[in-house]
């Protein structure tokens, strides 16, 4: 679609911009809501752990809403960089109290799945309208859904293993899920110093 945005240092020059589609616009939207909500859900599980003194887990899942936090804010930097419409969605409560220490990774791998769907999704909405940076701004989040399948796969199966030895639990979470590298190639975050 195409779109007359001014030029500011040339009032009266209008420029041709590339604007995304509406659909993959509106989906973005609702995708912001959904990576709040994930660190909402992902604040309630560090809480969890934290309230059993187990700083590891819980560390680890501060660290994941964090996360969460910043996909949001690379989505509204991207709808921002694009002069598209931003409406921050209400999120639902999260599940916040939990049977044992395996339920929250159990949920945790649950909703990263849930969220992989939902950025395929989005990359086949901007395919379809051949909204082609859109397409690209979604690879990077494709990616990164891979990633954390995977993390959550392998803790949750090492917490269902050693789910009656919560050093185990601890140790391995210090020694594999210590500070994630910075990732350069990761689209830029709204508000964020870079
Ligand atoms: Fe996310
Ligand atoms: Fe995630």
């Amino acid at each position: 679609m195409l779109a007359a945005v001014y030029d500011e240092s040339h009032p009266l020059k209008a420029l041709e911009v590339v604007m995304p589609a509406a659909r993959f616009v509106e989906q973005l939207n609702a995708q912001i809501g959904h990576e709040f909500a994930a660190h909402q859900q992902y604040v309630a599980c560090a809480v969890h752990y934290d309230l059993l003194t187990m700083p590891q887990m819980a560390s680890f899942f501060y660290r994941q809403a964090v996360e969460e936090r910043d996909h949001a804010m690379m989505m509204v930097q991207y709808l921002v960089d694009c002069d598209a419409a931003v409406i921050i969605p209400a999120v639902a409560a999260p599940k916040s109290t939990f049977d044992d220490i395996v339920e929250p990774v159990r949920i945790a791998l649950d909703q990263e799945r849930r969220v992989a769907e939902q950025i395929n999704a989005l990359t086949a909405t901007a395919r379809e309208a051949s909204d082609f940076a859109s397409d690209q701004f979604m690879q990077w989040f494709i990616k990164e859904q891979v990633e954390e399948i995977a993390t959550m796969s392998d803790l949750l199966t090492v917490v269902s293993r050693a789910s009656h030895d919560i050093e185990a639990i601890e140790d391995y979470v210090a020694r594999e899920q210590g500070s994630p590298d910075t990732d350069p190639t990761a689209p830029p975050i709204a508000g964020a110093d870079r």
